[in-house]
């Protein structure tokens, strides 16, 4: 595995580079250095107070070996009839988890015979769908799955729902006795009705740290237990993040990729309206860390409210995009339409596999030229010519570069984006941990399935006026 460090290059968003209605200047990047330094020591202050605890997942060792010491126990229980992982949870329960999943384990893992996968296939149950539910019903048999049920707090409704459901399901098939001793809940350490649960059923528990919140929790066993079931090298990965951590907690803004990239990203939004910022993998195994992205930008830096009190309405929009398909579908937007978007491209220098294009139908000239090349030569070229067609029509763009898309380097992702995220709410002034926008759909949702005490937000569910019929149309 090649323990190397992931490149960050910013020339891309530079006004001496690319002409632009909404470049920066090194001075105006420069102009942050003090800022930076203060910021720097805020977060050191409060990581020694024991404030920032994500900080410390990286070196951490005591949870991360019960997770192998439970992942083995498992292991050894189910033997040959460790069919399915089935893990349930949601946003930050479960975002992180699904992309370590897929960027380090094969593509197409479940569909593997299982001599090859040695691990168990891997299902995440985040929706409350019942045709997704039911179908998972379908193909997984209860005597050879173990779940993973993922809640900090234990009473977040699509998760618990989904619980009740497998319980039920899975109970009829095998009996409570058996389906306790397939069960892992993920909580928080203490408090909580998940961790009661446990107790009372005997259901065995892996620790959420107090003080992680779920969206920086993907080193805590909420990632690592289905990671080490999946057969990824835990220690690796929480080197990388350790790496990064070296790299990032340096006060001098121009040494740190985690800050510039914050005060890019937060210049460019405040001061020139760039209120998108596009994250565009050019790698399949890259591509579900922007769902774990969006959470993370979305849910710590779109605050309503100040730390000082005053309304802001902060953050920007992060998207979701993937090369090279979305230059079919993306491209064209990006380039000619609004200036309203950052870009970071992120890739990998090299992946698993070669694959050379055979040279056939030569005598057709559009395609007589891909004969002979690689299709990583294509990807790169294709990805290179987006960033420079991009920066030709004066869109900014950063781009990250991986050396291998391994443990290491995807801990040292990980790791530099929640630092970035937290020294942005100093930048923004917003508290980057809470999430009080999301509190407020799930106790809707409490009061209109008449959960007790969440009856003020039934009332005023019931009281919001109906919908005019007139502004609704559909066809006979
Ligand atoms: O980031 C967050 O805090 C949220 O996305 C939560 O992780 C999510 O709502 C799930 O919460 P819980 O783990 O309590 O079920």
């Amino acid at each position: 595995m090649l323990k190397k460090s992931i490149v960050y290059d910013y020339n891309n968003v530079l006004a001496d580079r690319i002409s632009s209605p909404i470049s920066i200047t090194f001075e105006e990047i420069e102009s942050y250095n003090d800022k930076a330094v203060e910021i720097h020591k805020t977060l050191t202050a409060r990581r020694k107070k024991g404030e920032l605890p994500f900080y410390e997942l990286p070196h951490q060792k005591q949870e991360l070996e019960r997770v192998k010491k439970l992942g083995d126990t498992i292991k050894k229980q189910m033997g040959d009839r460790f069919e399915n992982l089935l893990v349930i949870g949601i946003g930050g329960s479960s975002l992180g988890g699904i992309a370590l999943i897929k960027a380090l384990t094969h593509p197409f893992h479940n569909l593997l015979p299982a001599e090859e996968r040695k691990a168990p296939r891997i299902f995440f149950a985040e929706n409350i769908d019942a045709d997704e539910i039911k179908g998972l019903f379908d193909i997984l048999d209860p005597e050879r799955t173990v779940v993973n049920i993922i809640s900090k707090s234990g009473t977040t409704a699509e998760p618990m729902a989904n619980f009740l459901l497998l319980q039920k399901f899975m109970t009829e098939k095998i009996g409570m006795d058996n389906f306790k001793k397939q069960v892992v809940a993920t909580t928080d350490p203490k408090k909580g009705t998940m961790r009661q649960i446990a107790k009372e059923t005997g259901f065995r528990t892996l620790n959420i740290p107090d003080g992680v919140g779920g969206r920086f929790s993907v080193l805590t066993p909420v990632g690592l237990f289905p990671g080490y079931l999946a057969g990824i090298d835990l220690d690796s990965l929480l080197e990388g993040a350790a790496f990064m951590d070296g790299l990032t907690n340096n006060k001098n803004l121009l040494e740190n990729p985690a800050y510039l990239n914050a005060v890019i990203h937060y210049h460019l939004h405040v001061h020139r309206a760039v209120n998108n910022a596009v994250l565009m993998p050019y790698s399949v195994a890259l591509s579900l860390i922007s769902d774990w992205y969006r959470q993370l930008l979305a849910e710590s830096l779109g605050k309503k409210w100040a730390l000082t009190g005053e309304v802001v309405y902060a953050g920007q929009t992060p998207i979701k995009a993937v090369g090279a398909i979305d230059q079919h579908s993306q491209v064209q937007l990006y380039r000619e339409g609004p200036f309203d978007k950052i870009f970071t491209i992120l890739s990998a220098e090299n992946l698993n596999n070669f694959l050379n294009i055979p040279s056939l139908y030569e005598k057709y000239e559009g395609l007589s030229y891909l004969g002979g090349h690689t299709i990583n030569e294509l990807f790169e070229a294709e990805k290179n010519a987006t960033i420079l067609a991009l920066t030709k029509s004066g869109r900014p763009s950063i781009e990250i570069s991986l050396p291998e898309i391994n443990p290491f380097t995807i801990g040292q992702i990980f790791h530099l984006y929640e630092v970035q995220t937290v020294f942005a709410g100093y930048l923004y002034n917003v508290n980057s941990l809470d999430q009080p926008g999301v509190e407020a759909g799930k106790q809707y949702t409490y009061g209109m399935l008449g959960r007790k005490g969440f009856e003020e937000m039934k009332k005023e569910a019931e009281s919001f006026p109906e919908k005019d019929q007139r502004f609704i149309i559909k066809g006979k």
